[in-house]
């Protein structure tokens, strides 16, 4: 087999001709496709589109028809698997597509390693609370290395949809509301996964998803339809996908959801039109998990083999779980319906990326080296834990913490021993057995004698008793830490919610301890923002803790007790309540502004009883210490459009203790051809400084990176002038100006 491949490889270096803005790899790896395609019968290429879950396999959707795969990879229908459960069965299908299948091309193997696969890291929305790309890049590193010794080629990840909506549970995926932030991490991410060699086998393919907007389903509900126009489209919510093309991610995900009316699985415009002629994508798309099928539930695909034809002529190259691809789309190509040529643009592409992977040269290469050797890495786990620590965000504090040492500590909740929940909804092969949890964490760090633990209450319900006695730890400690929340099952995708307040029953252990006079500290795990009045009006502190990952017990120790500062910034607004939904800091105007947030004229955009502000607005954190930001000047007061602003402050902190923080920089187009949001982020720096300390940071925004959607839908910079604000969240009041000349 191996001679076979090397010989399609030599041949196809003289062969065929590429389009110029293709890089040398993929030049070499769409030759070496189109000379295999020669080989290939109809059939076969169109088993290069289709994915299947084998029998015994992870089941993330509903249950498509059942195949025997085995005969599919022996026939050449099928080219690809997800949810394979483990190296022994993902080599043996591997094997059979080698050494049985008629030309031996080798199967392409994804899973859904979010935010970790043995080490888990917190939930995607808590990670991206570190505003640390690098940190963000080190995971994505660390998970493709891991998920590559597994056997794995390939992770349906990042998850690029910006959402504002807490009812959404998938917010949990994402990196926040906001798109300048949402393309860092989202780049970040490609890089960290695919490294600098797609074929090494510490390195993974990335698969943006979900395309396109599904972070706005309406009123919050999973899998709802989508509508915007295309101004807000491009503006807030193109750019962190755009992002991952340009790092060059090779793989694409469709979304469930309608766009512009029409289901994304079928969208030309969304596939080709924008992904590749405008944003330049080379690789290959996959449709979410039936997505081809579901354009009949959709009401837009008359029956299956409609449903293949529509994905196939919108440029969706591979059809995930349900099989229509394959059981149609012979007859297509005889009708006449879809031609052959189309069928060999879609297959090239998948070959392609199974080319740069290195599995012609090698398929069994992932999975070789020692399993046990790289899992649970203890520079891994550190890496994990300093992520957990700098992505919790610490909403209160009236001096409880940090805590003493040695301080006695009443420690309730059903967080607070849960390591099931703590690894979050997607936990890739994270085992529960190897989370340290918050009880372990705290026990190691101030003394199993000096922890008392009792779970009080389960996520939805009282526990018999737990009430009592969790009273009874509250009055002999000296201050209770209550682990409250949602649970992963409450985290991730089919989780939309309508309340977002902690559950009653756990607001009953609040209420409960708080009468005992201990001093409360809160600390809620969940993978969204919430409604948390009653909890910051009743808890001495409250920290955010989401769902945070194996290390997510010593990372709570390392904050509560002072041995490091909390630095999370929220990169999703907390509303105060529900009904504000969705809400994000970059909101616009609206011809009908309110003068301020306590202005009540009648005929202004507000609300009658309601606050139109979140409780805690996107950028929010508090440390120990105090952070202070002066003078702020703009260095160039007036640039030319194409150069680059330039605007200087200084952070001081004025606080007892060390610590790092995240300066943000926002801005706002005074008069533009398009409505514009009253503040955007363009640019932040995490920062270290030792108490009493001062820098002086300086931020270096490109006009480019001031362009917005026009009316014609063109996205450039225009000249005019800008507001800039510079601080710690974005309420920021530290105020400059330029002009873009
Ligand atoms: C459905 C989810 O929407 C998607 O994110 C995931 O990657 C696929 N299922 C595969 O599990």
């Amino acid at each position: 087999m191996k001679r076979f491949v090397f010989a399609l490889v030599a041949f196809a270096m003289v062969a065929c001709s590429t389009a110029p803005q293709m890089t040398k790899e993929e030049k070499e790896a769409y030759k070496f496709a189109d000379k295999l395609i020669e080989k290939m019968t109809l059939q076969e290429k169109l088993g290069q589109l289709q994915q299947f879950t084998p029998k015994k396999g992870v089941i993330t959707g509903p249950a498509g028809e059942k195949r025997d795969v085995e005969l599919a990879i022996r026939q050449g229908t099928v080219g690809s698997f997800l949810g394979v459960k483990t190296t022994d069965e993902l080599n043996r299908l591997q094997k059979i597509a080698i050494e049985e299948s008629r030309l031996g091309i080798p199967l392409i193997f994804g899973y859904d390693i979010i935010h970790g696969c043995r080490t888990i890291f917190p939930e995607n929305l808590g990670m991206s609370c570190s505003w640390d790309i690098e940190a963000v890049e080190q995971y994505a590193r660390i998970a493709a290395e891991e998920t590559a010794a597994f056997g794995y080629h390939w992770t349906f990840s990042p998850m690029c949809d910006i959402s504002a909506d807490p009812r959404w549970g998938r917010v949990s995926e994402g990196a926040g509301e906001d798109p300048y932030l949402g393309a860092k991490i989202a780049a970040a991410m490609v890089r960290g996964y695919q490294g600098e060699d797609l074929s090494s086998d510490k390195t993974i393919a990335a698969c943006i998803k979900h395309f396109a907007a599904y972070g706005a389903p309406q009123a919050g509900r999973d899998y709802h339809t989508v509508d915007m126009s295309e101004v807000m489209f491009r503006n807030r919510y193109l750019p962190p996908y755009k992002a991952a093309v340009k790092a060059g991610a090779v793989t694409v995900m469709s979304s469930f959801n309608d766009f512009m009316g029409v289901p994304a699985s079928g969208n030309r415009w969304l596939m080709h039109d924008l992904l590749r002629e405008e944003l330049g994508f080379k690789g290959f798309v996959v449709s979410d998990w039936a997505a081809v099928h579901e354009m009949i539930a959709h009401g837009t695909a008359a029956d299956g083999k409609d449903a293949a034809m529509q994905g196939m002529l919108a440029h969706l190259n591979m059809d995930m779980a349900h099989g229509d691809y394959i059981t149609y789309g012979e007859e297509l190509v005889k009708e006449g319906k879809v031609s052959e040529k189309t069928i060999n643009e879609l297959c090239r592409e998948v070959l392609a990326v199974k080319y740069q992977l290195g599995l012609f040269d090698n398929p069994f290469k992932y999975g070789c080296h020692n399993h046990d050797e790289v899992m649970y890495r203890p520079e891994n786990l550190q890496v994990a834990r300093e992520v957990a620590a700098k992505s919790m965000v610490l909403l209160s504090n009236n001096g409880v913490l940090p805590l003493a040492e040695k301080t006695k500590i009443a420690l309730i909740g059903p967080l607070a021993d849960a390591p099931r929940d703590q690894i979050g909804a997607w936990q890739g092969f994270g085992e529960a057995n190897h989370s340290v949890t918050i009880k372990k964490g705290l026990e190691d760090r101030f003394g199993a004698k000096n922890v008392i633990y009792v779970k009080g209450s389960d996520f939805r319900a009282p526990i018999k008793g737990g009430i009592e006695e969790s009273v009874r730890a509250a009055r002999k400690a000296d201050v209770v830490v209550l682990s409250i929340g949602l649970g992963y099952k409450e985290s991730g995708e089919a989780t939309s919610l309508t309340e977002i307040t902690v559950p009653e029953a756990q607001q009953a252990l609040l209420d409960a301890v708080k009468k005992t006079g201990k001093k409360v500290v809160v600390l809620l795990g969940t993978g969204r923002a919430m409604d948390l009045r009653n909890e910051i009006e009743k808890a001495d502190a409250v920290l955010v803790t989401w769902h945070g990952g194996t290390m997510e017990g010593p990372a709570v120790a390392d904050l509560l007790s002072g041995d490091k500062n909390p630095s999370g910034h929220l990169t999703m607004s907390f509303p105060y309540c529900v009904g504000q939904a969705p809400i994000h800091y970059n909101m616009k105007t609206t011809g009908r502004p309110r003068k301020s947030p306590t202005n009540n004229a009648k005929y202004s955009s507000r609300y009658m009883y309601t606050p139109n502000e979140p409780l805690f607005p996107f950028g929010y954190g508090l440390s120990y210490s105090e952070f202070e930001y002066s003078d702020l000047q703009v260095l160039t007061p007036e640039v030319e459009l194409g150069g680059e602003v330039k605007i200087s402050v200084k952070v001081t902190n004025k606080g007892k203790y060390d610590g790092e923080d995240v300066a943000q920089l926002y801005v706002r187009d005074v008069v533009a051809e398009t409505t514009r949001p009253m503040r955007e982020l363009k640019g932040f720096e995490r920062f270290s400084l030792k108490a009493g300390e001062s820098k002086v940071i300086t931020f270096e925004v490109p006009t480019a990176d001031l362009a917005y959607c026009h009316r014609d839908l063109s996205f450039k910079a225009d000249a005019g002038e800008f507001k800039v604000w510079v601080g710690a969240d974005s309420t920021a009041e530290l105020e400059g100006n330029f002009i873009i000349k």
